[in-house]
């Protein structure tokens, strides 16, 4: 039983839901997170951004993309002329999933259920905040916002219209620039995902 969802489902604003948001047991992931990490950004915003689930930093923080991933997110934004005080940005899941070891968190990746279950959140939303473009930042993104797993590498820079009519643009996640470590293939990435915000520019 989830003893949040009728006052969720009574929120008008992202303010309200946010709140309630706080309190969210639709998962077992709240046990271990610090906070849940809800999206970010004024409710007018024509552009939402949406990732996996907040990372270490992001979990104490409280807000998203503020760690390493977001770093380069912010950079790369930049450079392409977004800003991002104008975009809505969110994650899949809300809480962070990880696993200690030693002192260290270490990144878990969310599971199909967990995705379905936060999956509620983000259609609230974007049914509040009503975009004309939803940007789906890798595979976690894309499984929750088009209800299967889709090829972001593949399909990376494409459109998918929803049967709802919303738009998703998929490209792959921040954080796969950062783990790769050949300096040349990292820079092409790089430039890839540079090119995959300009496009989203022109969309916006
Ligand atoms: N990675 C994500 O997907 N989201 C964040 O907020 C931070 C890192």
């Amino acid at each position: 039983a989830d003893p949040t969802g009728e006052s969720a489902a009574a929120a008008r604003t992202i303010a309200a839901v946010r709140e309630v948001a706080e309190g969210c047991r639709r998962c077992p992931l709240w046990r271990n997170a610090t906070q849940t990490v809800f999206g970010e950004g004024p409710q007018s915003a024509s552009v939402v951004f949406v990732g996996e689930q907040p990372g270490d930093q992001e979990d104490l923080a409280g807000k998203p993309f503020v760690g390493p991933a977001g770093k380069v997110f912010d950079a790369i934004l930049e450079e392409a002329d977004v800003d991002r005080q104008k975009t809505y940005v969110t994650n899949a899941v809300k809480h962070f999933k990880f696993e200690p070891r030693g002192k260290r968190r270490i990144h878990s990746k969310p599971n199909a259920g967990e995705i379905q279950a936060c999956r509620w959140w983000l259609d609230k939303e974007l049914a509040l905040v009503k975009p004309d473009l939803v940007v789906a930042l890798g595979a976690t993104a894309a499984q929750s916002l088009l209800g299967k797993a889709v090829p972001v590498t593949k399909m990376r820079g494409q459109v998918v219209e929803r049967e709802d009519g919303l738009k998703v643009f998929l490209t792959i996640h921040p954080s796969f620039i950062l783990r790769i470590r050949e300096p040349a293939d990292k820079d092409a990435e790089r430039a890839r995902f540079r090119q995959d915000m300009r496009a989203v520019k022109k969309l916006m």
